[in-house]
């Protein structure tokens, strides 16, 4: 491996599932992992194997559908935890295990329970073990930055011994301030004898909002892996965000002087993707891919960017994927244009989705005059990449009212379980009557936690698209609507979260802490 080359490691589908509300199912994790691929990652960490049996059987999918792409799956370092872990990557073309064990005083005596020295018996136990299935293994000490030094290079140093060639010192806790981070890794790297056998990596959580700024710091020092997320989702307050590392490195190169394979046109999609998946919009400020990212409001911008666009822009919004240069499909397009198009987009669908999205993007065609890329992603993940739901919506109606003494009304006709059920009723506004009205039929009273709205292109005809948070019973679940009218996006984004709802509540939502 080059040392001038820093490799992305991309834990969207572990520490960023990890995020509230960040859950996907299978086929969500899929084509995220395939959009991962074409972004120009170069691991993919897919789960946590040893968690649940879902996550399991989501690392296994991962692998065999990888094509060049590294696929790691995290394990503790314990035989069980190695063994399935091995189990679920093995299919990949690469295999990465990722094992790790916590180092700080603080960890190793509250939650570990053990002495520095029996955890370091454990490290090297549970690399060798790894190192016998492949000689792709990372080792990471949780919790590093709050580790003794001296410490953790004993441990660098005999894991390296062990069989592991990548050596992840994350700052768990994002506590670590950005010299004093870049400091510690300059210090491990120096003082581990064979650090030379290693690439080091590094994995910074956001708690201080210097995720970023650490791991730049990192690199820039000599770690050779950044460990990171799609629009920076993980724990608590998120990891390093992909897209800013990637172009701090790119628009800064004469500073780090560090290459990387991330293709950045395809930053924007990425981050779009991940957003419309787990129904978190991106904020409008946020760096790189945000709404306002590359909006100029004042005079002065304006005018000096009219003069020469380098007064006050840094890079292009070409060179991270934002524009709409595809209008692709109208109501003229036939079915191969459709199919064409879905496998641009990454989607290789059986033959009776494609009919369902085949007819979608017709009824939206007769709508709208342009479907855009995004809208036909909003259809494929409405249309097929959603679980197999209880309660279906047919038809919805509402009447809508400026007038206090005629409430807005909705009627509403729904498959639940199999049966056919309908109801009508009142609400303070239009979506409130929609809401109230499935309720009624649905026989459940969820509170709303979040209600939001999107356009998902420009324009009045744009696509609606809907994202609500239900939360019922200590469950919490997002639900995602698209659709021409808001209305119906709103009721089918409320549908498919109760369906989500439900299928946490009849899982009783196993997933269980993957720190402990
Ligand atoms: O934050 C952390 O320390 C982790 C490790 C398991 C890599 O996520
Ligand atoms: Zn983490």
């Amino acid at each position: 491996m080059s040392q001038d080359r820093v490799y992305f490691f991309d834990t969207t589908l572990r520490d960023g599932e990890q995020s509230p509300g960040a859950t996907m199912n299978l086929q969500e994790k899929l084509r995220l992992a395939h959009q991962l691929e074409v972004l120009g990652v170069d691991i993919l960490e897919a789960g946590f194997p040893a968690s649940s049996q879902g996550d399991f059987e989501a690392v296994q999918a991962i692998a065999e559908q990888a094509g060049e792409i590294q696929v790691a799956g995290l394990c503790r370092c314990v035989p069980n935890d190695i063994d399935r872990c091995w189990e679920a990557v093995k299919a990949a073309k690469h295999p990465r295990i990722h094992t790790f064990i916590s180092t700080s005083p603080l960890h190793m005596q509250y939650k570990l329970r053990k002495e520095p020295d029996a955890v370091l018996a454990m490290a090297v136990a549970g690399v060798a073990r790894c190192a016998a299935y492949t000689p792709n293994v990372e080792f990471s000490a949780e919790d590093a930055s709050r580790s003794n030094k001296d410490f953790l290079c004993r441990v660098v140093e005999a894991v390296i011994d062990a069989g592991a060639t990548t050596i992840n010192l994350p700052d768990t806790v994002g506590y670590a301030q950005p010299e004093e981070f870049a400091a510690m890794i300059e210090y491990v790297i120096k003082h581990t004898p064979n650090s030379g056998k290693a690439i080091f990596s590094v994995h910074c959580h956001n708690d201080l909002g210097c995720a970023v700024a650490n791991t730049l710091a990192a690199l820039k020092v000599g770690a050779r892996q950044a460990e990171v997320t799609i629009s920076g989702i993980g724990e608590r307050a998120g990891n390093a965000a992909l897209e800013e590392v990637a172009m701090a490195l790119t628009v800064r190169s004469g500073y780090y002087g560090l290459s990387h394979g991330i293709k950045t046109e395809q930053l924007y999609p990425s981050c779009r993707l991940l957003a419309m998946t787990i129904g978190q919009s991106i904020p409008a400020n946020k760096a790189i891919v945000g709404a306002n990212a590359f909006a100029h409001e004042s005079g002065i911008h304006q005018d000096g960017m009219l003069k020469n666009r380098e007064t006050y822009e840094i890079m292009t919004p070409q060179s991270v994927g934002r524009l709409h240069t595809d209008i692709v499909l109208g109501k003229h397009s036939g079915r191969n244009a459709v199919k064409t198009k879905l496998e641009s987009l990454g989607y290789a669908l059986e033959e009776e989705q494609l009919n369902v999205v085949f007819e979608a993007i017709k009824n939206l065609a007769d709508k709208k005059k342009k479907v855009h890329d995004e809208d036909v992603v909003a259809i494929v993940l409405e249309e097929i990449y959603r679980i197999p739901d209880s309660m279906r919506l047919r038809h919805v109606s509402v009447q809508s009212s400026d007038s206090g003494s005629i409430p807005p009304t909705a009627a509403v006709l729904m498959d639940v379980e199999g049966q056919e059920r309908s109801g009508a009723g009142f609400g303070v506004g239009s979506v409130d009557a929609v809401f109230n009205v499935i309720n009624q039929i649905v026989e459940r009273e969820p509170e709303l936690e979040s209600y939001v709205v999107n356009a998902v292109t420009g324009g009045t005809d744009a696509q609606g698209e809907v994202t609500v948070r239900l939360k019922h019973d200590g469950y919490s679940a997002v639900g995602r609507g698209a659709h021409a009218d808001v209305l119906v996006a709103s009721a089918r984004a409320y549908v498919n979260a109760l369906n989500r709802l439900a299928k946490k509540e009849r899982d009783g939502d196993t997933k269980h802490c993957q720190h402990c």
